[in-house]
């Protein structure tokens, strides 16, 4: 089977690779590398590098290869970006998705993977957010995605597409081989693990949340978890109809929670700072992932955060300047 990876450079696109590459498939990518890191794609892949906004580009993949499922990873991910620079969001993830779709329509290719996120949920209005809770973005970027999920459903009705939306929580941890690597970074594990390394404070954004401690509070899952729920997918959609997943371990850490763990997991002490709330920051999201449990037949391997941040700890160690 030939899957094209969007975004399979990137930290879950190559985290997607690594698994779909041990399990037999054949794998092309397409990344613009604006992102995503070519040492990152695992050697059995092709990488095509290509800008999914590019309309010749993205045709002349089709060309080439006959796939039989798209997994689409590429975008713009970054929240506190999407709300200064909101056009670049939607740019990407709503023409570009739209590019890949109208070639996946031309050339009769009618599955795909898309990863969509807990952003598009905004404030949660229960404890646990579930697949059906109100979507009501407090940021571009999670508008930009709710958008390409409301975008699926048209292509399903007129053009038979059949599609899988993982809604991922806050994905963190390493493989043994590939790791997190953002230039610059913006995410609170990498971030905290820097600070490990070099003794800097970590920036708390908020400490005024309506939470246990005033700091947001996340639900971190592994990204082997994440990649593992994109082949559960892939199957699913053999036999069954489209759907929408959330990816998530049903358990909510605060940003002093984290840190506090990642003290633990280096032995290090690790300084805070307090600093301004970040704006487009909902304050609490937390999975109810019993949806991709029962019909996925998924379930995290690795659900603590312990042994999540363990993993992102051993790669930053081993790569303590990432992928250079
Ligand atoms: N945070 C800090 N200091 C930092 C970095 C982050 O306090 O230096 C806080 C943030 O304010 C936030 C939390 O830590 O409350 C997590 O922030 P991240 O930047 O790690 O992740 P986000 O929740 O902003 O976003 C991530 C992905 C999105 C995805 C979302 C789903 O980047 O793509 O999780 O929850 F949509």
């Amino acid at each position: 089977m030939n899957i094209l990876v969007t975004g399979g450079a990137g930290y879950i696109g190559s985290h997607v690779v690594e698994l779909l590459l041990r399990e037999g498939y054949d794998v092309v990518v397409v990344d613009n590398l604006s992102q995503g890191h070519r040492a990152a794609v695992g050697a059995g892949a092709q990488l095509v590098e290509v800008d999914i906004c590019a309309p010749d580009g993205v045709e002349s993949t089709f060309r080439k290869f006959r796939f039989d499922a798209v997994m689409h990873l590429a975008g713009e991910s970054i929240v506190q970006a999407s709300t200064r620079d909101p056009g670049k969001s939607f740019y990407t993830n709503v023409a570009g998705g739209l590019n890949l779709l109208e070639k996946m329509a031309r050339h009769g290719v009618s599955k795909m993977i898309f990863s969509s996120t807990a952003s598009v949920y905004g404030e949660p209005k229960a404890a646990l957010i579930p697949e059906d809770h109100p979507t009501e973005p407090v940021n571009p970027y999670g508008e930009s995605k709710l958008m390409f999920e409301r975008i699926l459903c048209w292509y399903a009705r007129a053009h038979g597409l059949r599609y899988i939306s993982l809604r991922y929580f806050n994905a963190a941890g390493a493989s043994a081989a590939l790791g997190e690597d953002h230039r610059p970074e913006t995410h609170l594990i990498p971030i905290v693990l820097k600070s490990a390394l070099s003794g800097e404070p970590v920036p708390v954004f908020g400490t005024d949340y309506p939470t246990r401690d005033g700091t947001c509070i996340r639900d971190y899952i592994h990204v082997t978890d994440i990649a593992r729920a994109h082949l559960a997918a892939l199957e699913r959609l053999e036999t069954q109809t489209s759907g929408v997943y959330n990816l998530g371990n049903g358990d909510g850490f605060s940003v002093r929670e984290v840190v506090n763990v990642a003290g633990n997991v280096t032995g290090r002490d690790i300084p805070m700072e307090v600093r301004p709330r970040r704006p487009g920051d909902p304050a609490v999201l937390v999975a109810d992932a019993s949806r991709a449990r029962v019909e996925l037949g998924w379930q995290p391997e690795i659900p603590g955060l312990e042994a999540i941040i363990a993993s992102a700890w051993e790669w930053s160690r081993r790569h303590p300047r990432g992928y250079e």
